[in-house]
Order: structure tokens, then sequence, then C-alpha cells
């Protein structure tokens, strides 16, 4: 069984693309390297044995799109990843994120549209929830305005998703995700941030390492029990092991609905601090840090109500936030060796 993973060479597309090799999918990659190495496909294939089929292909290119589905017609479900993500970047250049988040989404489905029958898992984010008024968050929380370009590419996707569900063969899944952290165990793929990491786990691997001074945590006069910031940190190996028990239930035709939408977490917040304490503790590093303004656009709190994915998918999260933090330090020591 063929499957496409489109930005199967980024952070969460790889450990998807091993976790689906694992369960015996034939896996073809997309990705334009445009946040990602080709040396990723030698860490897959160290890890399972295989490397993927890779087509360096960038999906704003809708000729390269037809093209591709010409090629590879047999595919039988699609994971598609491959986005632009950074949230500041998007304020700054929101025409890059709707150009690239929306139109690649547009020329892939136009192109499932024409098979026989389509399976699509779409990489959306707890972003859509804002600051969501009940913790911790279950799927039927309202949408709030996004606050960034980047926020809004995950909604408008998820918006256009069910509305060509609906008249077409497409059948999917929206996987919104909480925070994504750590590395696959043999530390042979993980997360691989282009210059400075904007989000918390990489700045503090490469804090401990050395490569930063330290670590700005910003705010801690935040309605917690600590002050900081609360989320919800899901290992990255868990997360992909989501998408392929997705991915079956649409194989299979076990899903109800043309559209189904999960929460991705762990059910469990963490605060900036407790991560930070935990990091200490698992890397025997002590991480430089001070206390700064708070950052535009952060929510207090987030983290997920994950019965739905636990009783419909039948996954839940197995890794902690010890296990992800010590497998990113694992990981961050690995590359800079
Ligand atoms: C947000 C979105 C997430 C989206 C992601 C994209 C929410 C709830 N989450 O993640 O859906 O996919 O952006 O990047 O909207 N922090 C520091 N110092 C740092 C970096 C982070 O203190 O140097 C703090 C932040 O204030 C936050 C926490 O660490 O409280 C996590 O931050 P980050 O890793 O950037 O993720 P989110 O902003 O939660």
């Amino acid at each position: 069984m063929k499957i496409l993973v489109t930005g199967g060479l980024g952070f969460i597309g790889s450990h998807t693309v091993v976790e689906l090799q694992n369960e015996g999918f034939e896996v073809v990659a997309i990705d334009n390297l445009s946040n990602s190495s080709i040396e990723v496909l030698d860490g897959i294939e160290k890890i399972t044995g295989k490397k993927p089929i890779f087509e360096n292909i960038d999906l704003r290119d809708k000729s390269a799109v037809q093209n591709f589905f010409k090629k590879h017609s047999d595919v039988l479900g699609v994971i598609h990843f491959a986005a632009s993500k950074a949230v500041g970047e998007s304020v700054e250049n929101p025409l890059l994120y709707y150009e690239n988040n929306i139109n690649s989404l547009v020329y892939l489905l136009q192109e499932l549209t024409i098979l026989p029958q389509a399976n699509f898992i779409f990489s959306s984010s707890c972003t859509v929830y804002g600051q969501a008024e009940k913790m911790p968050i279950t799927e039927d929380a309202s949408v709030q305005p996004a606050n960034s370009p980047y926020g809004n590419t995950k909604q408008i996707g998820e918006e256009i998703i069910i509305d060509v569900a609906k008249v077409s063969n497409i059948n999917a899944v929206l996987l919104r995700y909480f925070n994504p952290i750590g590395a696959h165990s043999s530390a042979e793929i993980g997360e691989l941030p282009i210059g400075i990491p904007q989000n918390l786990v990489p700045f503090i691997t490469q804090t401990a390492f050395g490569l930063r001074k330290e670590l700005s945590v910003y705010g801690n006069d935040y309605p917690t029990l600590d002050g900081t910031c609360i989320r919800d940190y899901i290992h990255v190996v868990d997360l992909a092991k989501a998408h392929v028990v997705a991915l079956q239930r649409l194989l299979k035709k076990q899903n109800p609905e043309k559209v189904e939408t999960f929460n991705l977490g762990t059910g469990k917040g963490s605060s900036v601090l407790e991560v930070i304490n935990a990091f200490e503790k698992v890397s025997g590093q002590k991480l430089p840090y001070k206390i700064v303004g708070r950052r535009e656009g952060d929510v207090i709190s987030a983290y997920a109500n994950t019965d739905k994915a636990n009783e419909v998918l039948g996954w839940k999260a197995e890794l902690s936030l010890e296990d992800g933090l010590a497998s990113a330090w694992k990981w961050e020591q690995k590359i800079r060796s």
C-alpha cells in the first residue's frame, strides 16, 4: 500500500515515515528541503532498513503536483505535513504563508478528487482553539479567530478539506497537534530548526549545549501556578503513531463521517518552568535562563482532552515529558558531535 507523505523529511513527517514503514507501508516522501535536509533519508534508512521513495517537489508548483500523481497513481493515502509553521514569520510575510500552506493544499486536493477514492490526513494545530475557555480542550471547543496568518492557514485548511470532502471521494482526518517535542530514541532523526529556534525545546537543548547564552522565559506573571504558560508537550514518536492509526481507520473505512477531527496531546499541561526543571533532571545540565516580558500572541494555557483520540482512534500517548526531553537532548548532542 503506497502512502504519500508531504513534508516527509521534516520533523513530524520523518518520524511518521518511520512508523509507516515499520507497519509495512510503502512510502513516497515529497519535500522541497526548505526546512529539512536530504540526510534525513539516511536516518530513516538506519532505523527502518529502508529508504522511502523521495521526490523533491515544491507543492506550489501545480504542474509538478499533477505529474507526481500521474507517476504515482496508486497512492492510497496522503499525510500532508508540508507547510510553513513559524508564527512570527507568518506575521511578517503573510503571503508566503497563504501561498505555501493554502495553494499546496488546494493543488493536492485537486489531484485527489480525480482518484476513485482518497484518504487524507491533515496536519492541523491546537492553535485553532486560541485561548480556549475550558481546560482541557475538547474537539468541540469553538474555533477562535486566528491570531496569526499561520494559525489562519490551519483554520482555512480545515475548512477547505471539509468543503471538498462533501462533494468528492475524499475522506479526511484533521489532527490538531498540541506541542510536539523530542526525537526518535535512536537519535537518527529529530528536529532541525534553521537559525534561532522559536520553539521552547530546541531552544533549551541548544542553550544546554552552549550554542545560546540563555533561554528567555516569556513572562512569569500569567495566572498559572508558577506564573509561566502551560502547554501540552507530546512526544513526536507518539504523534507519528497517531497518524498511522488515523490512516488505517480511513483505509479500513471505519470512519462514520467523511471528516473527523482529533486532538493529539498527552492530556497533561506543563509550565515553562516545569519543562526547564524536567530538562535539568534528565540531562544533568544546569540551564541558564532569565525571565523576560510576555511574547505577543501567547495563550496562557493549552492542553488537550484526549478522550476522543483514546476511545475512537484507540491511540494514547505513551511517552512522558521526560522521555521527550531526554530524546531531544540525545539528538542535540548527536548532531553537534
Ligand atoms: C504555538 C501554537 C502551536 C503552533 C506553534 C507553531 C498555541 C497554543 N500553540 O506553539 O499550535 O503549532 O506555535 O510554532 O497557540 N517559550 C519561552 N521561551 C522561548 C520559547 C518559548 O518561554 O524561547 C514559551 C512560550 O511562551 C510558550 C512555551 O514556551 O509558553 C511553548 O512555546 P513554543 O514552543 O513556541 O510553542 P507554542 O507557542 O505553544
